[in-house]
């Protein structure tokens, strides 16, 4: 029995405009790819890690990735790159954590906390923080509809980690409405789970807009 992490990288990171897919983009010297893939090949709690990549870029992630990493290609949506990730998966393993590349300041001590998080009765747990901002639904013109009780209301993070098993039963399920879903824990959810949240780690944010890279470029160059 082992654990596996399928790290996500085959988005084309059009928000963050840098011409390349953003698993590419260097990060205080280094491409996110590799810092994402180090944290999990130093993490205790992980035996086998897949990268998946933009089909055309397979070969430029590898160049980056240490030895023991795969690389396979993935899909038009985020959910069917991480059905070719769980494609990928050898024999032994039972559990999967689903880590987005794009958070490229994971640590090896929160990918090993949410793996040992999941324990019976959850189906699934991931990181996430207490949402800070004030939320408002609006309409697509920006016009405010009501106001949102932000009590309990967390913002959820990656790695998140489930049983391989649930993960590929899901997969198969959404099969019809594949590509809707951001993460998987929705998925998850859907089919009647039961999903635990655990403390994330600020640092741990995605990498979405230019304003991101820069923050997170100041975070590994500070001293
Ligand atoms: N992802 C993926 N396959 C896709 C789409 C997304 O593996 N077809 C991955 C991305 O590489 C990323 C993660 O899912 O690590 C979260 O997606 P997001 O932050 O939206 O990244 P991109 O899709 O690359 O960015 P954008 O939406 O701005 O193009
Ligand atoms: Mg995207």
């Amino acid at each position: 029995m082992s654990t596996a992490a399928i790290i996500v990288a085959a988005g084309a990171g059009e928000r963050l405009g840098a011409g390349l897919p953003k698993a590419l983009v260097h990060l205080g010297g280094q491409p996110m790819i590799a810092r994402a893939a180090s944290a999990f090949v130093a993490s205790a709690s992980v035996e086998q890690i897949v990268v998946v990549a933009p089909p055309k870029f397979t070969d430029a992630l590898h160049e980056h990735v240490p030895a023991e990493v795969q690389v396979v290609p993935g899909g038009a949506t985020r959910q069917l790159s991480v059905t070719a990730g769980l494609d990928t998966l050898g024999p032994d393993v039972r559990v999967v954590a689903v880590h987005d590349a794009a958070r490229p300041l994971v640590t090896p001590e929160l990918i090993d906390r949410t793996v040992a998080a999941l324990r019976p009765p959850w189906d699934a747990v991931a990181p996430a923080l207490a949402v800070v901002d004030t939320l408002k639904a609006v309409d697509n013109r920006g016009v405010v509809l009501r106001t949102i009780d932000r009590t309990g209301v967390w913002a959820v993070q990656t790695p998140q980690v489930s049983s391989r098993a649930a993960l590929e039963r899901v997969h198969a399920r959404v099969a019809s409405d594949i590509g809707a879903a951001t993460d998987d824990l929705s998925l998850v959810e859907r089919a009647g789970g039961r999903v635990l949240l655990i403390e994330g780690d600020p640092a741990n944010f995605k990498i979405t807009h230019p304003v991101d890279l820069v923050l997170a470029t100041r975070l590994v160059t500070s001293p």
